[in-house]
């Protein structure tokens, strides 16, 4: 009851391609059953950089590339893990004819960039991101907003808060705990 009830909207910044993947990879480490996680955000806003730590993370030792023109890719690592672009697709396309449903959840974990594009995918229970680019007097940066559905989501966006950690001079501190 308390769980379901449970809040742990989050927000975070990075200044790097390098803080953006280590905020995945600490996602990837936390994870440890299926999950259906969707990003959010523009071209070029760094979904698939997010993707590509969160499967580190996962122990996939292949590297992740955008899976835009193929629509999905799959990688072992601890978990199966399903890379879908819904950025090609539009209304018109019959979700049920793609055959996705059944990784959303399946027994893995299911990255989904451009969600928007067919929100009829996406279970009741994910992790959502948004990931926004912005500038400031100290250049370009962006910004993570973590929202999750349901009581596991919750959960791993309230460890995952308690895992990252800042410097003095305002970057992440990108230390590996192992
Ligand atoms: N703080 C940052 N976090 C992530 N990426 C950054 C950051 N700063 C600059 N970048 C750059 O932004 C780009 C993000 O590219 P990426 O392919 O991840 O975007 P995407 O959101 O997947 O776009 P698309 O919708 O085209 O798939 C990379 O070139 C990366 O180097
Ligand atoms: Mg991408």
């Amino acid at each position: 009851m308390w769980d379901t009830m449970r809040q742990a909207e989050a927000f975070l910044t990075t200044r790097k391609e390098e803080e953006t993947a280590y905020i995945g990879e600490m996602l990837g480490r936390i994870l440890n059953k299926p999950i259906v996680v969707a990003l959010q955000g523009d071209l070029g806003a760094g979904k698939t950089v997010f993707v590509r730590g969160t499967a580190r993370g996962l122990d996939v030792n292949e590297q992740v590339s955008s899976p835009t023109f193929v629509l999905m890719k799959i990688y072992q690592g601890r978990f199966p893990v399903y890379h879908f672009d819904f950025y090609r697709l539009t209304k018109d396309d019959d979700p049920l004819e793609l055959g996705f449903e059944e990784y959303l959840p399946g027994e893995g974990i299911a990255f989904i960039e451009w969600p928007e594009r067919l929100p009829e995918l996406l279970p009741p229970e994910n992790l959502y991101l948004n990931i926004e680019k912005f500038y400031d007097d100290r250049g370009e940066g962006r910004r993570l907003w973590f929202t999750p559905a349901g009581a596991y989501a919750s959960q791993v966006v309230e460890s995952l808060i308690e895992t990252i950690t800042w410097r003095t001079d305002g970057s992440l501190n990108m230390q590996c705990i192992d």
